[in-house]
């Protein structure tokens, strides 16, 4: 299928998803808290030095008031539908975002970072956020919600949050073949340590955040 008609379906697919998890959650949620890159970036990268930036028309253009916010969209993102769709916040702020706070934070927040990727390798070429990094931004903002909220609410809000990972591509854009550096730093097929060491890992420290520990 060709990239252009290939668009819309993938639309659609999220849409019907949205549509699925609103269904069976009754559209109650406390939080949707969102890791990942440009596909779900609401800003972030507007505060770290990096060029993999989309503060700059026509970014932007058709959001509520016409300015391009660190999104790669004319307007809204995927994240923010669903957000919207549950009754929550309309947009979903960027945890680095200073104009924000952990009472706007505590019914959404994104971690996400342009062009950043599963693979330490991938988000070192625009040095931009690795996964692990968003991963201790997420365990910050658990202390800081426990703060706001109490650690009984707080707790609620982190085990009945809505989790949105969209991350991969740019493992593949700025892969093993294209990028000269990402080939000299990846071991051989024969070594016991895997390429793919960086989501195991992530989905480690994830299970070690479970909500229980902290009680
Ligand atoms: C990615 O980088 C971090 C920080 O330097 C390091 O702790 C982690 O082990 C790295 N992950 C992999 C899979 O190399």
């Amino acid at each position: 299928m060709e990239l252009k008609q290939m668009a819309p379906s993938i639309h659609i697919l999220w849409l019907l998803s949205i549509q699925f998890l609103v269904l069976v959650n009754g559209g109650k949620i406390p939080a949707i808290i969102v890791f990942g890159d440009s596909s779900v970036d609401s800003g972030n990268n507007n505060y770290i030095p990096t060029v993999a930036r989309s503060n700059f028309q026509p970014y932007g253009r058709d959001f509520n008031g016409g300015r391009p916010t660190g999104r790669f969209s004319n307007g809204k993102i995927t994240t923010d539908f669903i957000s919207d769709a549950f009754s929550l916040k309309p947009a979903i702020p960027a945890y680095l975002d200073p104009s924000y706070s952990i009472s706007d934070f505590a019914t959404g927040v994104t971690f996400a970072s342009a062009a950043t990727g599963y693979d330490n390798a991938t988000s070192n070429v625009l040095s931009v956020i690795p996964l692990w990094k968003q991963l201790e931004y997420y365990k910050n903002y658990q202390k800081k919600l426990r703060a706001y909220l109490g650690d009984r609410k707080a707790n609620g809000v982190i085990s009945g949050a809505l989790y949105l990972i969209s991350v991969g591509t740019n493992d593949f854009l700025e892969n093993y073949y294209a990028i000269q550096a990402v080939h000299r730093n990846t071991p051989s097929k024969n070594t016991k340590t895997s390429w793919l060491g960086s989501p195991q890992v992530s989905q480690r420290n994830c299970m070690n955040l479970e909500p229980g520990r902290y009680r």
